[in-house]
């Protein structure tokens, strides 16, 4: 999910944020790592031709997200998050008029507010705005607890609208693993309660459900077995993970030659290319055309995407971005698609989703300085 703006007022509390104290004592695990399941989702998103509605999605009949299960409240209720590194706050979709509490773990798609008796709501509103589509709601304060890292008290929004089709239809909120500083960032809490001996995590994605992974606190020296060629992260205000990429060509033809801005983004179903002159060359490159169910192309040209960033060369095989169909509109199904940036020129030109992060195990070390790395699977 790309982030592109959040808003929330918080008057008075804003010290109350900050003395977070694990219920019941510390419970700090220095030291360790914390690799739990990340569960990959598919849904049609049945909104292809609202164009203007769903950018993200455009010329797109499906959506691909990864969801983590988290613990919100006392007693802890399991919530299925959309797992998101496309931005970086919390929030989950808040059932604010069920009084009854029998019937847990319950409905892992809403926190029901009532039930917990450690919640607490802070003073303002809060927003959330996608390239997707928004939610809004009202900030709170409960106990939170991710990947066995333990029980701490965090900020987070608790949503009563949300758009269509932001969230996949079984998810319950989002867990974004930006850079931003705001009080409603996971990242930002895992630094300043020192939860990790090392502020890093990593990702290993696949397109079967159960096979992936996220680790907090290190990465696996399994796959990671040469020196990492870090990638140093750009400062830009969305807390994207956003870096300077040199050149993207297709095939032989170079589509981009000048230095260009690109993020990862785990909440991304595509290669989203947010500039129509680069997106035009791609297309030009592969004779794709639009079909009713996305960007299709009618020939095996084989060709190979390649990204160089920082002096190496990032490929993705022709299977990586396309998928074979029966459908003799459509036999290639390209896994890329535009979205107009709308001339916010503070957008990077090219989101790396879903296609790119299955073909490269992936490190974010939000360390200072915050860098990234991608690294082929043997
Ligand atoms: C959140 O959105 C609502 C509705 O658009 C608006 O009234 C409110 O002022 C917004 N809050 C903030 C903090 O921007
Ligand atoms: C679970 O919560 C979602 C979102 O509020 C709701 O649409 C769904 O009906 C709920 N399911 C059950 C079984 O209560
Ligand atoms: C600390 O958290 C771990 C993981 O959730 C849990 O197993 C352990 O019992 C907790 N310890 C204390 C002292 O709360």
């Amino acid at each position: 999910m790309i982030f592109v703006a959040a808003t929330a007022l918080l008057a008075l509390w804003a010290s109350y944020c900050c003395t977070a104290t694990p219920h019941g004592g510390p419970n700090r695990s220095n030291g360790k790592r914390f690799i739990v399941q990340l569960t990959r989702n598919t849904e049609q998103s049945g909104f292809h031709s609202e164009r203007d509605y769903i950018e993200e999605l455009e010329l797109d009949a499906y959506k691909v997200a990864y969801s983590i299960n988290i613990f919100v409240g006392n007693p802890p209720q399991e919530i299925k998050v959309d797992f998101d590194t496309g931005s970086s706050n919390l929030w989950v979709r808040g059932n604010f008029n069920r009084n009854y509490c029998y019937g847990y773990p319950g409905n892992q798609s809403e926190f029901i507010v009532k039930c917990s008796s450690e919640f607490e709501f802070l003073r303002g509103t809060y927003n959330g705005s996608y390239g997707g589509g928004y939610c809004q709601g009202r900030p709170g304060n409960d106990l939170v607890e991710v990947a066995g890292m333990g029980q701490y008290r965090l900020n987070f929004g608790v949503a009563f609208s949300i758009t269509d089709y932001l969230i996949p239809n079984n998810c319950g909120g989002i867990l974004g693993l930006g850079l931003d500083d705001s009080q409603y960032s996971f990242l930002k809490h895992l630094k300043r309660n020192e939860v990790l001996s090392r502020n890093v995590f990593s990702t290993k994605l696949t397109n079967q459900g159960e096979y992936n992974f996220v680790e907090f606190g290190g990465w696996d020296e399994t796959i990671v077995s040469e020196n990492i060629h870090w990638i140093p992260i750009v400062h830009n205000v969305f807390g994207h993970w956003r870096f300077h990429a040199n050149s993207m060509s297709i095939g032989s033809h170079e589509v981009i030659s000048h230095p260009t801005d690109m993020i990862a983004d785990t909440g991304c179903t595509n290669i989203v290319v947010l500039s129509r002159d680069i997106f035009n060359k791609l297309m030009q490159n592969m004779q794709a055309y639009e079909s009713s169910t996305g960007l299709c192309v009618m020939n095996e040209w084989n060709l190979q995407l390649e990204i160089d960033i920082m002096g190496k060369t990032y490929v993705l095989d022709w299977e990586d971005f396309t998928s074979k169909q029966a459908d003799l509109y459509c036999p290639f199904k390209l896994h890329i698609s535009y979205l107009d940036r709308r001339d916010d020129l503070r957008m990077p030109e090219v989101i790396l989703g879903d296609p790119f992060l299955r073909k490269f195990y992936s490190i974010y070390d939000f360390g200072s300085p915050s860098q990234i790395a991608f690294v082929p699977y043997q």
